[in-house]
């Protein structure tokens, strides 16, 4: 299979977003898809901005960051994925959207590309199943921010093929990241570890053990993460954490992973997290 020179991200959210930059900044041509033309410009800004930074700071010529930007094509009409080589979906956690989505992109995308999905915990198998090509789907789980942390999980569904494996595999250390390879099992390597941790941490404050603060600070200082585990899932996105828990309750079917009630509690209060400006903390 010919290395990729062109690639379709879909969602422009933080994920989208950053695939996008990340992408780009590597040389390669980029559409980034968002059905809310909204979206779409806070996107660009976002991007521009971050590029702008790394130009600033000296760790990207001027004109390498000029051409990034100058690579990336902003549109809310799938179609322009036709000639895509590699098309990456980053949209909301819901099995469904991303399976009507795949019917949509196995119809747009020239034959041999590739349909790749940023999903946490979905599986690969099943998304698949809404193709004509599920030798040509995989998963390839960026973590939250792309184009920063160093880590590509790909995961193999069912049918992914060798070809497959082995273009997305060259795709991800083309963008510079190490690649870990996962059997499509809900959860994957990831957050069947992480996601626990992070609600272990939700029933440490629930029961009362200590504050939000002792927490963060017990494993930020006693186990060295950058984060602890309740500002993490604010980053995350509670409701993301929440959809992950149910996907490794409902697929791994082991009490152990049933989301703690306070996690709950907060994305029903609507309280999802950094981008809602409160979750676990206020950023108001
Ligand atoms: N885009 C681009 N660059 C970014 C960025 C973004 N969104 N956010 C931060 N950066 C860059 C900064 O510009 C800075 O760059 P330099 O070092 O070159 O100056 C660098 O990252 C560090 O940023 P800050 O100094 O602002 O802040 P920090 O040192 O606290 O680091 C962090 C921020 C990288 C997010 C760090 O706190 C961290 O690693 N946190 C843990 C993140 C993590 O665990 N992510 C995985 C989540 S799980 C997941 O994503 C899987 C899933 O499915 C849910």
């Amino acid at each position: 299979m010919a290395a990729a020179k062109e690639i379709g991200v879909v969602g422009s959210g933080q994920m989208g977003s950053g695939i996008a930059q990340l992408a780009a900044v590597n040389g390669l041509d980029v559409w980034l898809h968002d059905t809310d033309p909204g979206a779409l410009t806070r996107a660009k800004k976002s991007i521009s901005e971050s590029v702008q930074r790394s130009v600033s700071k000296g760790q990207l010529p001027q004109e390498v960051g000029a051409e990034a930007l100058g690579r990336i094509k902003f549109t809310s009409n799938l179609e322009d994925f036709r000639s895509a080589d590699v098309i990456i979906e980053a949209v909301i956690e819901s099995e469904e959207v991303k399976k009507i989505l795949f019917g949509q992109l196995d119809r747009i995308a020239k034959g041999p590309a590739i349909l790749a999905s940023n999903t946490s915990s979905i599986s690969i198998t099943r998304l698949a199943t809404a193709t004509s090509r599920p030798h040509q789907v995989i998963g390839m789980h960026f973590m939250n921010p792309p184009p920063v942390m160093k880590l590509v999980e790909i995961v193999r569904g069912a049918d992914t093929s060798d070809d497959t494996f082995n273009a997305t595999k060259s795709l991800a250390e083309r963008l510079g990241k190490t690649v870990i390879c996962s059997q499509d099992y809900s959860g994957f390597i990831v957050n069947r570890i992480l996601m626990p941790m992070i609600n272990e941490a939700f029933h440490t404050l629930y029961t009362g053990v200590a504050t939000k603060e002792d927490i963060d600070t017990g494993m930020k200082l006693g186990t060295n993460h950058p984060m602890g585990p309740l500002e993490l899932a604010d980053f995350i996105g509670l409701d993301v954490c929440l959809s992950i828990m149910k996907v490794l309750h409902a697929g791994l079917g082991n009490s152990k992973y049933a989301p703690c009630p306070l996690l709950v509690q907060y994305v029903d209060a609507g309280r999802l997290g950094r981008k809602r400006g409160i979750g676990v903390y206020n950023y108001q």
